[in-house]
């Protein structure tokens, strides 16, 4: 029954991280949008102080968008602030992440051949491993190499590098992802947080004071939005990665993820050039033809019976299947924490097995099935399995 509602939780914070990242993303491009398509106003809005000028149509209704250089002589009655959509994604992914890889630590997050451990330490692990890639983070965005974009992000590309590496040592394969993802949500919650929403504040006290806003606020917040923008990518991959177990379940999986958030990175590249008026599309011929390599140099091993193997029968098979596999993969699991069977997938009989069977090779040959090894299969069995299913 517990495991029912969790999977009702699950499903209901799994939405409203979706629809708040919607949100957040959708109106940070808007506005890097925005910013880059102003153009020149004409002069009598220039003598009220407007820098930039903009209009478009959408949803049935002509829009005037115009951007000060300052900002308004007065203040607007309503300032609209956008800050509850990074908050509220940052919140609801940390409900997933409790929901998912804490309280399910055993199965999501532990994979016992790298670190053993506990529940208790996996999750003090976890949120030791965030709270220290964010602190790093923090502490080089306050340091002078603030002052120098491209340095401080080679060496931020560099941490991250060895932050993936890292989780590959003592998390499973899918909590050494999500927990990457975690510490970029993070320090874009924070760059939100601690960065643009005071420097927003300082523009407005200055508007409020009818003085010049230093420029040095403004300096220090583009510096951390550049930063989220070059996130937003591979951030989005990591939250769908966990439908793809030949990325993470690959025994490099982290030098993959590295890859992947690199292609991604490079890609929006693209769109930023593009947004300053710099044409390059090369740079998305690059990502694709990068991304085509990286599949073609990961293709697996052929899977093929070695020299005196005999097949198992079909029987055989099933018993091991029926050890390993279905005390969560059946109509009704026996394994705690399971209410249904996960991804819709039942081992019960050869016919149900072999029509997922497409998907249960790479599940075994990444190692990502049985889940955390929890069943203890034997390499022997799963490579016996293999050659049964691919026969
Ligand atoms: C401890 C429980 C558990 C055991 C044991 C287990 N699985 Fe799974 N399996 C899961 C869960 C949970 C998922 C869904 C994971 C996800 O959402 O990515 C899953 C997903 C799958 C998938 C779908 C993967 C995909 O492509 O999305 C396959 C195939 C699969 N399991 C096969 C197996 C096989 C084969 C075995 C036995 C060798 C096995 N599982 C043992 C829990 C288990």
């Amino acid at each position: 029954m517990e495991a029912y509602f969790l999977e009702w939780l699950n499903m209901f914070f799994r939405w409203f991280h979706v629809i708040a990242g919607v949100a957040w993303i959708g109106a940070s491009f808007y506005f890097v949008w925005l910013d880059n398509s102003l153009e020149n106003p004409p002069q009598w809005k220039k003598d009220k102080g407007i820098g930039g000028d903009l209009w478009a149509i959408h949803g049935g209704g002509f829009y005037e968008v115009a951007k000060y250089k300052l900002g308004p002589e007065k203040m607007p009655e309503n300032l609209h602030w956008f800050k509850w959509e990074a908050y509220t994604t940052w919140l609801t992914g940390m409900v997933m992440l409790w929901i998912v890889y804490y309280i399910g630590a055993e199965s999501f997050l532990i994979d016992s051949a790298r670190m053993d451990f506990t529940q208790g330490e996996a999750i003090a692990a976890g949120m030791g491993f965030i709270i220290a890639g964010v602190a790093v983070y923090e502490a080089m965005v306050r340091s002078p190499l603030r002052h120098n974009g491209k340095v401080f992000g080679l060496i931020l590309f560099a941490f991250l590098i060895f932050m993936s590496w890292f989780a590959f040592q003592i998390f499973s394969a899918r909590g050494a992802y999500i927990h990457v993802g975690a510490i970029l949500g993070t320090i874009m919650a924070g760059n939100v947080f601690l960065g643009i929403m005071p420097a927003q504040r300082a523009l407005v006290d200055a508007v409020q004071r009818g003085e010049s806003p230093d420029p040095k606020y403004g300096a220090f917040a583009k510096l951390r939005s550049t930063h989220n923008n070059y996130f937003t990518l591979p951030i989005i991959f990591i939250m769908i990665s966990n439908h793809y177990p030949m990325t993470y379940g690959h025994e490099q999986g982290w030098l993959v993820l590295v890859a992947i958030g690199f292609i991604s990175a490079y890609a929006r590249h693209f769109f930023n050039l593009k947004n300053q008026g710099v044409s390059k599309p090369s740079i998305l011929v690059i990502s694709a033809i990068m991304l085509a390599a990286l599949a073609a140099a990961m293709v697996p091993a052929k899977i093929e019976a070695q020299k005196g193997e005999t097949i198992l029968t079909d029987t055989q098979a099933m018993t091991i299947i029926g050890q390993r596999c279905i005390s969560c993969h059946a109509v009704n699991p026996t394994h705690a924490g399971f209410a249904s069977a996960p991804a819709g997938i039942i081992l019960e009989t050869v016919e149900q097995v072999l029509t997922v069977k497409d998907k249960m090779i790479p599940a075994l040959q990444t190692g990502y099935m049985p889940l955390g090894n929890l069943t203890k299969m034997t390499d022997k069995e799963r490579q016996q399995v293999m050659v049964w299913l691919s026969k």
